[in-house]
């Protein structure tokens, strides 16, 4: 492995739900393919020990993607782990004997921002963040001015270049489609603008409420969970300009520049819903306030985009599990045919998950006499799973230093600026049946272009 590649894995919050769901499926998946040949170091304060952090693997893997005997075996010979507070200096000399002579170690905080900087401060002090890379779950910060200070915290420890934020949508695959999809082609651009396309909308729906996570979901909300990161970055790669090249910064660089046109959201362009029973769930507090449904209308303001509105809905205990964005074009300019059609009869659609779907619907005759037509999907990709799951993509990465994936400080700061206003309890919330598309007061955000397209179950045809 090259001398740029970490030496040792660290991960910390190694018996939350995160690890759970996600960290070892990708640890076990990344053994497979041979690049994870080094320690593997899980912190957590459980009072475990490594054999029940062995059968918690194991656990994982039979829910999420299946043990492989071969590869799990060698997990589970790699895995250490190291239990003890955040806050206790011991618990990172244990860390430091575990990390052996590791000279260039990866650390992965799985764990709640609030203690991003303790964790961070206490490697350094331990001597374990020299050549160390630094890997950080969204979101970062709970607002800009504190998304500022984590990086003024950090970047005492460690500098940019070592820092990535992660933002696990930029690692499906159906999210890197998007730029390939738009770069490699040559017949979308000369329609990509507010000549042709008459809106953008993006749908994240999911079928289930906050699954017992309603201590993070109180202080986080769907504008700082889902909105601020993996559906601004979804709108940023469907509106950027073409990238000089396929290099990190020039990536980077286009995208920063669709951020910064955004204008910051008001109070207008903004409803929040929240579910009926979200008030119940353990963690929750009684009277909370805090959204579980948003809905927004933000403007680019430049040359591209002037004028089309892009608009997002996310929320939890709606009727489907689809994340689904459509580019409606404008209509034709003249109804040669005399024919009623509907607003959404021209479009793209991105369907991002849980199966993938690049699709271009149109109106074709049908056959007959009459000179009446259909609609139809011209389908141009269409498959059920993930090829590589986005946290085996981007841990992947991170080992490498490659980090095209992740968010540099400033996209970071830009998305909060967008979403600063709106945050907290300045909109009220309404409540929402769960099995329903939201609040109808959410349609009045597409009112004037054609209404919300929801997407349909997985399984279903379009
Ligand atoms: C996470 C959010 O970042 O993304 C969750 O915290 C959400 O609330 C999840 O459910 C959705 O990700 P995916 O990949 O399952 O669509």
């Amino acid at each position: 492995m090259s001398q740029n590649y970490s030496d040792a894995f660290v991960f910390f919050g190694a018996t939350g739900d995160l690890a759970y769901k996600q960290i070892f499926p990708a640890l076990q998946s990344l053994i497979k393919r041979g690049h994870l040949d080094m320690p593997v170091i899980g912190v957590a304060k459980s009072g475990w020990t490594v054999e029940q952090l062995r059968e918690r693997a194991r656990a994982s893997l039979q829910e999420h993607g299946g043990v492989d005997a071969a590869a799990f075996e060698k997990l589970a010979a790699r895995l250490k782990y190291v239990d003890g507070d955040y806050n206790d200096a011991s618990t990172f000399e244990r860390l430091r004997q575990a990390l052996g002579d590791a000279r260039r170690p990866l650390h992965y905080l799985a764990i709640p921002p609030s203690m991003f900087a303790t964790v961070a401060a206490n490697l350094a002090r331990s001597h374990s963040a020299r050549n160390a890379r630094l890997v950080v779950e969204k979101p970062f910060g709970r607002d800009l001015a504190s998304a500022q200070a984590l990086t003024r915290v950090l970047r005492e420890y460690f500098p940019e270049r070592s820092i990535f934020r992660i933002d696990h949508y930029l690692g499906k695959e159906p999210v890197q489609n998007l730029l390939y999809f738009r770069f490699a082609n040559s017949f979308l651009e000369p329609i990509w603008n507010n000549r042709y396309v008459a809106s953008v909308q993006i749908t994240m729906a999911e079928n289930f409420g906050i699954q017992g996570r309603g201590k993070f979901y109180e202080e986080v909300g769907a504008i700082r969970d889902v909105i601020q990161n993996h559906m601004l970055q979804v709108v940023v790669l469907l509106a950027m300009d073409p990238p000089a090249n396929s290099e990190t910064e020039s990536i980077r660089d286009e995208k920063i520049g669709v951020l910064r046109a955004m204008a910051p959201l008001d109070r207008k362009s903004v409803v929040r819903g929240q579910y009926a029973g979200y008030r119940k769930e353990p963690g929750v507090s009684s009277d909370s306030q805090v959204e579980t449904f948003a809905a927004v209308r933000l403007r680019i303001d430049n040359w591209r985009w002037a004028g089309v509105p892009f608009c997002i809905r996310a929320g939890k205990c709606l009727p489907v599990t689809a994340t689904e964005v459509l580019v409606t074009l404008k209509r034709p300019p003249q109804s040669v045919f005399g024919e009623i059609v509907q607003s959404h009869s021209n479009y793209y659609r991105f369907r991002l998950s849980p199966d993938i779907v690049i699709s271009l619907g149109a109106r074709a005759k049908v056959p007959g006499e009459t000179m009446a037509g259909e609609e139809v999907e011209l389908v141009a990709r269409d498959y059920s799973v993930d090829e590589m799951p986005p946290y085996e993509r981007l841990l992947g990465d991170a080992l490498r230093g490659d980090s095209t994936l992740f968010n540099r400080v400033d996209a970071v700061e830009a998305a909060w600026r967008v979403v600063d206003p709106v945050l907290g309890n300045v909109t009220p919330v309404h409540e929402y049946q769960p099995n329903t598309w939201g609040p109808a007061e959410a349609n009045e955000i597409t009112a004037d272009i054609g209404g919300w397209f929801d997407p349909r179950p997985a399984g279903t045809a379009q």
